[in-house]
């Protein structure tokens, strides 16, 4: 579904085949009107007509809708469950046809699928694939992709690396529930044309490399390929995307960033072989930390990127709108108290609705006080992983109100210099700390969020 003509299309048939009525100009006008998220009032001045009859005649359709977009169906709602419901097709504005992909389980099963060859990249001519009839999706371990907003920018990054300067290992990194896993998904979507095969595993349970080689050789095994010996094999003879997820959890907790747990150390020599040998496919990492090397083979310019994953910006208010939230002029100053954090605002989102009946000015009523409730045992998860020296640099600068000039050392710091700048590092590895430019000179401070809670400790 890309643009308002298609909707109002689709909206039309479905009524046509449940009721044998066409849309009324007015209903037209709603569902345009609407998907742009325009307000009831406008629609009846553009329409002229009265805001009354523009209820009316909106409550009519919505109910008409309701089998199609559920009971819930409103307003509000009305363009993210449209989206959602038709969110894979969506986004394949490759030419695929849209019911195929839309049957497709992004989220639960193995998938097999795509039999127009004919919109892919071409294969070099040394490639096997260029025989294949279709490519091998498995996305068994992935999470559900749910509502979707925003990340263009981001995604055109990615894009670029993958399709054009052909980045070998990308790492996206970033705080629990800021939409890692969401956005790989959505590149999938956007490139799966492009690739042979396509693979999601999850580290969540901690494989040793040779478990999860296996694995990844058991979904490469799937095509009619003859069977190959090393995974690099798969990724010079074809053209491979693999994403491995919670890749946090090969690391150790109580040191510093991206250092693996023991017995798992054959992990980075993997990677460091990903990037620096020649093959057409890329490995992507999601995970909390980034691991270490990768600061050594980016620097090297090893077709190695690395995206540090933020919040979204106004572009949040999407999700407020999808929770159904009242008082719209106060929702950026939400946004921008829980940093665009997707998953902070549906959790705070939800304290609204319990404690103020969805009433953002209330929520916010006593000034811009941070209020963390059920996000505490989250951020709790990622300070528990920080190593000493690292939660002592966290105490420290949570008692600064301005960001910190790291070349002179707080004086009150128990650490030695050297100790203290690799905390500092590590910590912004981790995305807890940022680095901020003030005047000309780059300082650095804590996460507001996390200084709230170490405050509160
Ligand atoms: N761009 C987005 N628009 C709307 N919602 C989003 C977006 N990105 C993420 N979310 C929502 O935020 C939640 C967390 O996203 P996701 O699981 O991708 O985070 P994550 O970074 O992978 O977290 P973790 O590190 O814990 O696995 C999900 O419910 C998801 O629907
Ligand atoms: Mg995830």
């Amino acid at each position: 579904m890309k643009n308002v003509e298609d909707v109002v299309e689709w909206a039309n048939n479905s009524i046509f085949d449940k009721t044998g009525e066409h849309l009324t100009p007015l209903q037209e006008a709603i569902l345009t009107g609407v998907w742009y998220r325009q307000k009831y009032p406008q629609i009846a001045k553009d329409f002229h007509c009265s805001e009354s009859h523009v209820k009316k005649e909106a409550a009519k359709l919505w109910e008409k809708l309701r089998e199609e977009l559920g009971e819930d169906l409103n307003k509000l709602n009305f363009r993210s469950k449209l989206e959602k419901k038709y969110r894979v097709s969506q986004a394949s504005q490759l030419g695929h046809c849209l019911l195929q992909i839309d049957n497709i389980n992004i989220g639960g099963q193995f998938i097999q699928t795509i039999e127009d060859t004919k919109i892919r990249s071409p294969n070099p001519p040394n490639s096997p694939q260029n025989n294949a009839i279709s490519p091998i999706i498995d996305l068994t371990d992935a999470p559900e992709l749910t509502s979707f907003y925003d990340r263009t920018s981001e995604l055109s990054t990615l894009k670029q690396w993958i399709l054009e300067a052909h980045t070998r290992l990308i790492t996206v990194y970033g705080l629990s529930g800021i939409g890692k896993s969401a956005i790989a998904l959505k590149l999938i979507e956007q490139t799966q044309t492009e690739f042979d095969y396509i693979i999601w595993r999850s580290l969540s349970h901690t494989p040793t490399l040779t478990t999860l080689q296996t694995e990844l050789k058991q979904s490469f095994g799937r095509s009619q390929q003859t069977p190959l010996t090393t995974i690099i094999d798969y990724f010079r003879t074809s053209r491979c995307l693999v994403i491995l997820d919670d890749v946090q959890n090969i690391f150790q907790s109580s040191q510093l960033a991206g250092r693996y747990l023991t017995g798992y150390e054959d992990y980075g020599k993997f990677f460091k072989q990903i990037a620096t040998s020649s093959h057409q496919s890329c490995l992507i990492l999601l995970s909390w930390e980034k691991p270490r090397e990768i600061t050594t083979l980016e620097a090297e310019n090893r077709a190695t990127r690395t995206l540090h994953l933020k919040g979204l910006g106004e572009e949040a208010a999407e999700i407020l709108r999808e929770k159904g939230l009242a008082d719209e002029e106060k929702w950026s100053d939400l946004i921008a108290l829980y940093q665009g954090h997707p998953s902070w605002l549906n959790i705070i989102a939800a304290t609204i609705w319990e404690l103020f009946d969805g009433s953002v000015s209330l929520f916010l009523a006593d000034g811009n006080d941070l209020f963390l409730g059920d996000l505490e045992p989250i951020l709790e998860s990622h300070l528990e992983r920080l190593s000493d020296s690292e939660k002592k640099v966290c105490y420290l600068l949570a008692t600064q109100a301005e960001a910190v000039d790291i070349s002179q050392q707080p004086a009150d710091s128990e650490l030695s210099k050297s100790e203290f700048l690799q905390a500092i590092q590590s910590l912004a590895r981790r995305g807890l700390v940022e680095k901020v430019l003030v005047g000309l000179r780059s300082k650095f401070q804590i996460n507001r969020v996390f200084q709230q809670y170490i405050q509160s400790q």
